[in-house]
């Protein structure tokens, strides 16, 4: 393993360049002294050189299995629409370069199961963009299941709902890119965070649901007709017993605050209630039997990861703790540990995620079994 260090950063190549990697990813690496912005790779030439120039990078490619096999880089991230993440993040870790993921790591759980063992057999460290793990209400509520703090856990809620347009989702609602709408886009994250806040889930029954044809770009041009859900939701029973239910829409009217959407997650234990929201990640609603959910700051240490230079004082709270997931990733690699979350971790979502599209085409339960490791 390589000794990284200010003078000798870990070398991260960006591939796809597009929306979530100008937000959360290139404010995160530009935060850590530990890494460096070596090359940039997206299929679209006009915006990768559009990037170039504003971020002042030198290399830069539109073949993103050459980056993968460029020698001048040590780690990757990997940006780009869900079906092309499998063949880039095999081709990253059988190259030996460390690799984060965009969620859903993949189109099913078949996908991520090969880029899941691509990464372990190669020893790289590989890690899941599953943001939300990183707000600090979220951090905080993790500390308190964990530590007892709300007694035991017997019911999961989760609510995500966003006012966006009717228009063209892009590649987003078409089946062979995207593999599924609101559900890998949105909910997929909140299957993660219940997992790994209440343990494995055992079972699910899911129903998902289209709202609109989505057959007109934002200028007004035809396009071709949405093929992925608007709406996803399902119950599930944790291995412990508790019960879960998670709904998200990305077309609730009325709910748009900002841009950010509504979020509600939720813990109620035997002994308290501890809810996140989004809208306010710094700040978590508590409460006791006979006594009504009240705000709690979020204690200073949950704010962000131990050793961040990031400033918590700066920049939109619903925005800036996205920067922290770059943290994680070159932390695990300079520390020479697991990133969490891991491609195992994208996987065991992933499977929850399949089984509700295979619950709503049966029109039944389905067992959700963890993936080995
Ligand atoms: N973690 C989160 O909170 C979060 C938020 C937004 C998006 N995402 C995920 O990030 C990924 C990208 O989403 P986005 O909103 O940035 O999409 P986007 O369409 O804005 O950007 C994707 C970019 O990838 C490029 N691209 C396509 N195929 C490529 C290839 N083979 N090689 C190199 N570049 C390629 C496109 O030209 C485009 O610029 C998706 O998987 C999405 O689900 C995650």
């Amino acid at each position: 393993m390589a000794e990284f260090s200010p003078s000798n950063p870990v070398r991260v190549g960006f591939i796809g360049v597009g929306a979530v990697t100008a937000y959360h990813h290139l404010p995160g690496l530009r935060l850590d002294p530990r890494a460096k912005l070596t090359a940039i790779c997206d299929a679209d030439p006009t915006l990768l050189a559009k990037r170039q120039a504003e971020w002042g990078i030198e290399h830069a490619t539109t073949d993103a299995i050459a980056l993968c096999n460029d020698d001048s880089i040590d780690a990757v991230v990997i940006a780009t629409p869900n079906d092309t993440h499998r063949p880039i993040a095999v081709a990253a870790a059988e190259a030996g370069k460390h690799v984060m993921a965009e969620k859903p790591l993949g189109l099913n759980a078949a996908e991520v199961g090969d880029m899941y063992e691509a990464a372990r057999d190669a020893s790289v460290v590989h890690m899941t963009a599953f943001t939300y793990r990183f707000a600090p209400a979220m951090r905080y509520i993790r500390s308190l299941v964990k530590s007892g703090g709300l007694g035991e856990p017997r019911h999961f809620r989760s609510q995500r709902f966003l006012d966006w347009p009717e228009t063209s989702w892009g590649w987003r609602q078409y089946k062979d890119r995207a593999g599924a709408g609101d559900l890998f886009d949105m909910t997929i994250h909140r299957i993660d965070f219940a997992i790994d806040l209440m343990g494995p889930i055992a079972r699910v029954c899911g129903a998902v649901a289209r709202f609109a044809p989505r057959d007109k770009t934002a200028d007004g041009q035809p396009c071709k007709p949405s093929e992925v859900d608007d709406w996803s939701s399902l119950i599930g029973e944790f291995q412990s017993g508790a019960t879960g239910v998670w709904e998200g829409t990305t077309l609730a009217k009325g709910y748009h605050r900002d841009g950010f959407g509504h979020e509600w997650a939720e813990i109620n234990g035997s002994e308290g209630s501890a809810v996140y929201r989004l809208h306010e990640p710094n700040v978590v609603l508590l409460g006791k039997r006979g006594h009504d959910l009240a705000p709690v700051a979020v204690p200073a240490e949950f704010l962000k990861p131990a050793g961040s230079p990031r400033d918590v004082a700066e920049g939109a709270p619903a925005t800036v703790f996205r920067y922290d997931l770059i943290w994680e990733f070159i932390s695990a690699i300079v520390e020479d540990r697991p990133a969490v979350p891991s491609f195992h971790d994208g996987l065991n979502a992933q499977i929850v995620a399949d089984s509700v599209l295979d619950s709503h085409r049966r029109r039944a339960w389905v067992d959700t079994p963890i993936a080995p490791l």
